[in-house]
């Protein structure tokens, strides 16, 4: 494996004369070194991850009216503190919390201890909701997916997903809302898509650009349909077809519109050549650079653009109790 060597140029005296030779050629060599250090043995990437950084320097530039924010990753996730959900939020508040959505891909509160009523009413100012219809939901309110999880129902999270990208108008956005945490554990993270596109190389690029992939709930929610539902479930929810390269239809940025928990295949490939495109797709939101992570505590609420971002719940406080409840915003078609 090579070793990037450009912080190293800054620790050399280039202008004492035993050391020019050797400082010059380490600033060429820093200079040659300008991406990443491809490691041969295992097929990954070291070094830094350049292309983020503008997008991170505009999310820090960033100022905002009605809260005060906290950024979580280099491109991705933010807390707003300051503003309390429970209240009637006016217009311009509201307006700034989608702006701040859209920058940051996930936001998050804190202290925020909404009732379901609260809660139901706070994801509507973003739109209409959608009930999901293989998830248990809240005995009063349809349109909140109740998850919960502890020695009698283990988790089966664990997985990069946007959600519901099976239906073929998926959800715009969802809030999460804490309602019993685990003394630890339980987080959930979030991958920047937008970032994990601007990070492939142009010929990858280029070469998805036109391509559609096949979106299915079976993979995941087949198993809870009963055998005598099968047949309307697929009428109502059949596969779906999304461009593998979605355009955010708020920000206008590219967004690699591919997850392993429901993609069937890309279009016009044997099944060997896409499931390996899409593992080499899907997996970009693996890279830590592109992720940020959030633990919950009572009181937390997130929300994320369902359009822009994976995420993954760490199932990793079996046999502990963890319930949330969520309510998904619906969105648009996606081109
Ligand atoms: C989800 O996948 O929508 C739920 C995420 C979580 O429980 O953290």
């Amino acid at each position: 494996m090579t070793t990037d060597t450009t912080d190293a140029t800054d620790t050399v005296d280039a202008t004492s004369p035993r050391n020019a030779p050797f400082a010059a050629s380490r600033r060429e060599r820093a200079q040659s070194l300008s991406g990443r250090v491809e490691s041969r043995r295992f097929g990954t990437a070291v070094g830094p991850v350049r292309h983020v950084a503008e997008d991170r320097d505009r999310l820090a530039a960033m100022r905002w009216e009605h809260f005060d924010v906290k950024q979580l990753g280099a491109t991705i996730g933010a807390e707003l503190h300051g503003v309390d959900l429970s209240g009637d939020l006016d217009d311009d508040t509201i307006a700034e919390i989608r702006a701040a959505l859209c920058a940051y891909k996930v936001i998050f509160f804190c202290d925020q201890f909404l009732t379901t009523e609260q809660h139901v009413a706070f994801a509507r100012r973003f739109g209409e909701l959608e009930v999901h219809p293989f998830i248990p939901a809240n005995d009063e309110f349809p349109e909140l997916v109740h998850l919960a999880k502890g020695p009698e129902m283990a988790g089966y999270e664990n997985g990069w997903h946007s959600d519901v990208s099976w239906r073929i108008v998926p959800s715009m956005g969802a809030v999460l809302r804490a309602v019993e945490v685990p003394a630890s554990g339980g987080d959930t993270l979030f991958a920047d898509m937008c970032a994990a596109y601007d990070g492939l190389d142009d010929e990858m690029k280029e070469r998805i650009a036109d391509m559609y992939a096949i979106h299915d709930y079976m993979f995941v929610f087949g198993r809870f349909v009963p055998e005598d539902k099968r047949e309307e479930t697929r009428a109502q929810f059949p596969p779906a077809r999304h461009p593998v390269v979605r355009t955010h239809p708020e920000t206008g940025r590219k967004i690699l519109y591919v997850n392993r928990g429901f993609v069937d295949y890309i279009e016009g490939f044997e099944r060997e050549e896409s499931d390996a495109l899409l593992q080499a797709l899907a997996s970009q939101a693996e890279l830590p650079e592109y992720q940020c992570r959030f633990h919950w505590e009572p009181g937390s609420i997130a929300f994320w653009d369902n359009r822009a971002v994976q995420h993954y719940a760490a199932s990793d406080y079996f046999p502990n109790r963890r319930v949330m409840e969520r309510a998904s915003i619906i969105g648009d078609r996606p081109i």
